[in-house]
């Protein structure tokens, strides 16, 4: 048995906490969308299908590692948001939030000494600085540009790249 029931109730309940990541970012992309903010919509559309890609690396581990895979109840996503900054003020909330559920499950693997789960998570470590450091820099945009600039934010995140794949990534989602 690769994984402890303790380790395999709290990687259950991350990949609750990844799809529901996912569906957060689908809430907030069409908010952008009826804005008339299609990079803003884009880039968190793409933001929620990277969170079903670490839904999936976490199933795939549980699975391989001879676990049992129980998916939680998803919380319903907000959908209402009175501003473009308070819409990403919850995006950047909600990576430190899993960035503390990643740091848990590794202090749990640690405890266990299960290096392979160690592995796995340190992945996630990294990916969670990436993620809490763009949201913060969008956040940052997004605050000194005002609901009157957003224009601006979408210019320049389509200048950067952001908000849509390149061609080529595309297809790796
Ligand atoms: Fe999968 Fe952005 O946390």
């Amino acid at each position: 048995m690769l994984l402890s029931a303790e380790l395999n109730n709290a990687l259950n309940e991350q990949v609750g906490h990844e799809f529901g990541a996912s569906l957060q970012y689908v809430a907030i992309a069409a908010y952008f969308d009826r804005d008339n903010l299609p990079v803003l919509a884009r880039h968190f559309y793409q933001q929620a299908t990277e969170e079903r890609d670490h839904a999936m690396r976490f199933v795939k581990f549980i699975v391989d590692a001879d676990g049992n895979l129980a998916i939680p109840a998803i919380p319903a996503p907000r959908s209402q948001f009175s501003s473009a900054q308070e819409a990403v003020q919850l995006s950047l909330d909600w990576e430190r939030t899993v960035t503390q559920q990643i740091n848990a499950l590794m202090d749990r693997a640690i405890k266990e000494n299960n290096h392979i789960a160690r592995n796995v998570l340190e992945w996630f470590i990294s990916e969670q600085l990436e993620e809490m450091a763009s949201m913060e820099l969008l956040l940052g945009m997004v605050r000194r540009a005002g609901d009157a600039g957003l224009l601006l934010v979408e210019s320049h995140l389509a200048r950067e790249g952001l908000g849509g794949p390149s061609e080529g990534e595309a297809e790796n989602g």
